[in-house]
């Protein structure tokens, strides 16, 4: 078997959401982290500037690390960078994407909510994951300035402060099923359950 590593990419420690999932499907695979933290958020950043970093931290990981495959482990950063990342390398390229298609089969009422940042929402992909999987459904989108930054400082104020802001509105539309579509925010599942209600 191939012992060379997986790489994985997140602007900070939201790839660890997804990382805790690797290690419970493939516990043998060596996995290389990398935590772009001089860059975080990635949320705020126009995709060029994403797109760049990507393909500078992808080839890094490929050329240096040798990794085997590569799990972009960031919403926004596949928005911005996937494509190109798979023209750039000979490897697999796996990215991550707001989990819209399975939100669509679980609602009861048709009305789903999704938080993720504003680069994801603002960005083709997610306009065409939209497209292809909410026909028919109202979907109401809320940008999160600032959780990402919270969740990094651990600061448990500020991360409740901010989701009572935004999952405000979303209970208003009574939305029955909420996407997040951030790799942070399963980190603060446990505030985002309390907080949006069943
Ligand atoms: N964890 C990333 C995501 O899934 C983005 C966090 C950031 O804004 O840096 O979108």
């Amino acid at each position: 078997m191939n012992a060379q590593p997986i790489g994985i990419i997140d602007s900070g420690i939201g790839g660890m959401s997804v990382t805790r999932e690797i290690r419970r499907l493939l516990p043998q695979e060596p996995l290389a982290y990398v935590a772009d933290e001089a860059l975080l958020p990635y949320g705020d950043k126009p995709p060029t500037v994403i797109r760049q970093r990507l393909l500078e931290l992808g080839d890094w990981l490929h050329a240096v690390q040798r990794v085997k495959m590569l799990v972009i482990a960031c919403n926004t950063a596949t928005a911005a960078a996937a494509s190109a990342l798979r023209r750039a390398l000979p490897i697999p390229i796996i990215g991550m994407e707001p989990a819209v298609k399975p939100a669509a089969s679980a609602t009861r009422n048709r009305r789903i909510g999704v938080l993720a940042t504003e680069g994801t929402l603002k960005s083709a992909r997610f306009a065409g994951l939209l497209r292809t999987f909410a026909a028919g459904l109202h979907v109401y989108t809320q940008p999160c300035p600032g959780l990402v930054e919270a969740i990094e400082a651990d600061d448990q104020a500020r991360i409740r402060a901010l989701l009572t802001r935004f999952l405000k509105p979303l209970r208003q539309r009574r939305i029955d099923t909420l996407v997040l579509g951030c790799t942070h925010y399963p980190l603060v599942r446990r505030h985002i359950a309390e907080l949006a209600g069943p």
